[in-house]
């Protein structure tokens, strides 16, 4: 199954769950390599890029079962100390493995992950962090070959940029490390607040998530635990964005509306109906989108870049001109010559896309060129008039469970072949 088929013009209208998010399940994998014992995680989206995590656990000795959306790890019998340069391939977040390895195993050999669709994507700030806590790192024929022979060692470290994986990788390798690391100029994310919960749970002290400013007293050993993983909040964003692109009405069930703020803002800047209770957020669009002036994307608490394809693609079909600047991935807007191609008028300079809102947009043949991309040419699909076909799908099954399924529940007509 290689294709996405959309007959589009079809308003979106009913009820979604939302998934386990993809960016807080992949840490929180890594960090069952600390624990000598089971790990017990729920709300785990079916999802490439969980499987290729699921892949280096296995490979490093682990005991994986799944069932439904609960995956056991157990980590007791776990040796391995490397990640085959296929599996660091198969999934660039590979790299949030090293700290964990690097702390329960004292050393760690990975293939320097490379470039990925948005960019070069450095991995210096990982690097930079784990040596301060005392891991020696050499980089050898594409190999990184690192160890801690006498352990790691609590720190000071100061992050020049908000880096969500290097915080993540120096959480994982701190939370056992002898003494106290502070991070300064932390992510805020709040993957970043799912990890340290159920770190904490495991027996980890781990406090200041959520703030720039993180303190992770080291502990002996980490206990066995269950942990349920929080909504995904870029799936929320694209079926808000969809809907509202096809002037539907939609409901999102499960959902945590802080982590959305920007996303909710931005659209009620273009006219959209929000209503939040409790854990349900939902949304009901205007007869016509109206323009958003400027979207910049930011470091959380600011607009997600993960989110910027979806609403880029919405805003192809508003009123008037809208303007996104991108600050975090500087391939972001490789999507757009696809979205061209379904009459979208898109203006690109560097960083900063904008946006001329036309009246209909027609079915095209069009191709992923990265995960949220193809997001956005799924909710362009589903606005315009006549079919679209839409290739290079496995970008889609890195992120989004079930979505052929989904839409067809909200009245998309959609086939997957
Ligand atoms: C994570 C998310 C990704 C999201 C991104 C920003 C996962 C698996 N992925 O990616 O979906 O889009 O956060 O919210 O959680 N940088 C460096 N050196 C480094 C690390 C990063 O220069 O060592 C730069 C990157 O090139 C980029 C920026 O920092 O420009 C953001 O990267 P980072 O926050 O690390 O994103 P990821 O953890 O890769």
């Amino acid at each position: 199954m290689s294709k996405i088929l959309i007959n589009g013009g079809k308003k979106l209208n009913g009820a979604v769950r939302l998934q386990g998010a993809k960016n807080s399940v992949l840490p929180i994998l890594a960090a069952t390599v600390l624990i000598r014992g089971e790990s017990v995680i729920h709300n785990c989206p079916s999802l490439s890029d969980v499987e290729a995590a699921l892949k280096i656990l296995r490979h490093l000795g682990a005991e994986v079962t799944r069932q439904n959306d609960s995956i056991v790890v157990n980590s007791s019998n776990l040796s391995g100390f490397t990640i085959p340069d296929e599996l660091m391939r198969e999934m660039r977040s590979s790299i949030v493995f090293l700290g964990a390895i690097a702390a329960r195993m004292q050393k760690a050999v990975l293939s320097s992950p490379g470039g990925c669709e948005l960019g070069p994507r450095p991995i210096d700030l990982h690097l930079e962090s784990l040596s301060e806590l005392g891991l020696h790192i050499t980089e050898e024929g594409g190999k990184l070959n690192c160890s801690a022979e006498n352990g790691l060692t609590g720190s000071n470290i100061h992050l020049s940029f908000p880096s969500v994986g290097a915080t993540e990788n120096i959480i994982l390798a701190a939370v056992t490390a002898m003494g106290t690391t502070v991070i300064h100029g932390a992510a805020r994310e709040p993957e970043i607040s799912d990890l340290a919960d159920f770190l904490n749970r495991a027996g980890a002290n781990v406090q200041g998530a959520g703030s720039d400013t993180i303190v992770i007293s080291g502990v002996i050993k980490l206990h066995p635990t269950e942990h349920t993983v929080i909504p995904d909040r870029i799936e929320a964003a694209t079926y808000l964005a969809a809907t509202a692109a096809t002037g539907g009405k939609i409901t999102l069930l499960g959902a945590i509306p802080a982590h959305i703020t920007p996303v909710m803002k931005a659209l009620e800047t273009s006219g959209c109906e929000i209503r939040v209770n409790n854990r349900e957020v939902s949304l009901i669009a205007p007869v016509s989108l109206k323009r958003v002036p400027v979207i910049r994307t930011l470091p959380h608490p600011g607009f997600p870049t993960d989110a910027g394809s979806p609403l880029m693609a919405m805003l192809t079909v508003a009123e008037g001109s809208s303007m996104f600047v991108e600050n975090i991935f500087e391939n972001r807007f490789r999507i757009v010559d696809e979205l061209k191609r379904f009459g979208a008028k898109i203006y690109t300079n560097g960083r900063v896309a904008v946006i001329e809102g036309v009246k209909k947009l027609t079915g095209a043949t069009v191709e992923c060129t990265d995960l949220r991309g193809g997001a956005a040419l799924v909710i362009a699909a589903l606005v315009a008039q006549g079919e679209t076909q839409i290739d290079k799908i496995f970008h889609l099954d890195r992120g989004y469970e079930r979505l052929t399924e989904n839409l067809t529940g909200l009245g998309a007509l959609i086939e997957r072949c």
